[in-house]
Formats: C-alpha cells, structure tokens, sequence
C-alpha cells in the first residue's frame, strides 16, 4: 500500500491544493493532507478550523485523510510509514525553494520521496495569502476557492475585522 503526505498550512486550503490532492489521489492508494500545527505563526483559521474546513472539501475522495502534525516533517512522515511526500509546483521559483527542503527531508528521512505535482494552469497564480487579501477586500473569490471556504472567508472578515 503506498501512503502519501501532503503537508502544508492550509491557511486556507484553495482550488489550488485540491487541484494537487486530485492527483495525488490518481498515484497513491492514501493520501494524508497534514496541516502544520506551528506556534510561531498567526493563521487566520486555527488549526480545528483548518483541518474541519480541508475535511469537508476532500470528502470526496475515500482515500483521503487529514492529520496535523508539528515538528519535522521528515519525522511525521517516518512515523506514519509514508512513501512520499507529495508538493504542488506552481512555478520555477516554487521549484526553487521546494528542491532544497526536498533534499534536507531526504537526508532525514529517505524513506519518504518528495514528489513534485505540476500545478494545473488556471490555478498557477492562486496562493492562501492573495485569497485572504481578496476577501478582505470583498472582491470575488470564483474559482480559487471552494463555496464552503468563501464562506468561511466571508465570515471572518465581515464589518472589515480580522
Ligand atoms: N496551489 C495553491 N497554493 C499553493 C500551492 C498550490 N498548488 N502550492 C503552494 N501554495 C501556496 C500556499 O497557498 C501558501 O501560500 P501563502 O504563503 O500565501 O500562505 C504557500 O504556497 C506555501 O504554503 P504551503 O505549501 O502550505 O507551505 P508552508 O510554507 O505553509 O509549509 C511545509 C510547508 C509544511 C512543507 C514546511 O514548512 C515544513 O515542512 N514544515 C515543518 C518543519 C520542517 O520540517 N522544516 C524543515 C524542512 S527541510
């Protein structure tokens, strides 16, 4: 059985990440999206509100779970058994920064092999941030992200707060 973690903060999850979850599903028989718990840093969402919102976009695929996890990547990655660890490619310089974390993880963990998605073309230019700063705004959010998460959008930044 192969087993694919697919970490990052999800702050929130976009069309994006679902674009990449889409195919990790078509390569590996799980896929665990693992939502980084890290204390260090401000999310809009917090971590509950994070891992119930990517639940209940990824329900439709039965081979999806999600988890967090803090610390080492490499290290939560060991601990499960997994065989990958799946990172979407939007562009060269995702490439750029991605490659180096990709070798340290290797040197961690060899076990588990980073494997680079290419990002679909109509979602290239979509990150959590710019999603954020568009509903903070009140500007349309069609196509970045999923009915469910614009609504959690919405609600945060309603009256201009957040
Ligand atoms: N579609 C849409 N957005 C994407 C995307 C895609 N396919 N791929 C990346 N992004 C965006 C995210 O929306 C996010 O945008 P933001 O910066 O505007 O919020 C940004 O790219 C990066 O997000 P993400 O992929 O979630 O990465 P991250 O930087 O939050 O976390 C980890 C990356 C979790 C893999 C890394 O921090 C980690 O491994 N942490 C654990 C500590 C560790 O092991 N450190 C040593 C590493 S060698």
């Amino acid at each position: 059985m192969t087993l694919a973690v697919y970490p990052g903060s999800f702050d929130p999850i976009t069309n994006g990440h679902l674009d990449v979850i889409a195919k990790a599903v078509r390569l590996f028989d799980e896929v665990r999206v693992a939502v980084l718990h890290n204390p260090s840093k401000q999310p809009l969402f917090s971590l509950d509100e994070r891992m119930s919102m990517i639940r209940e976009v990824v329900s439709v695929w039965p081979t999806v779970k999600v988890e967090s996890f803090r610390g080492l990547l490499a290290v939560y990655a060991h601990d499960v058994g997994a065989n990958a660890v799946v990172r979407g490619l939007r562009s060269v310089s995702d490439f750029e920064a991605e490659l180096p974390m990709a070798h340290m993880n290797q040197r961690m963990n060899d076990s588990a092999v980073t494997v680079f998605v290419p990002s679909s073309l109509q979602y290239a230019d979509i990150s959590s941030s710019l999603v954020k700063q568009i509903a903070m705004y009140q500007g349309p959010l069609t196509d970045c992200v999923p009915a469910s998460i614009e609504r959690a959008l919405r609600a945060k930044y309603v009256g201009g707060n957040a």
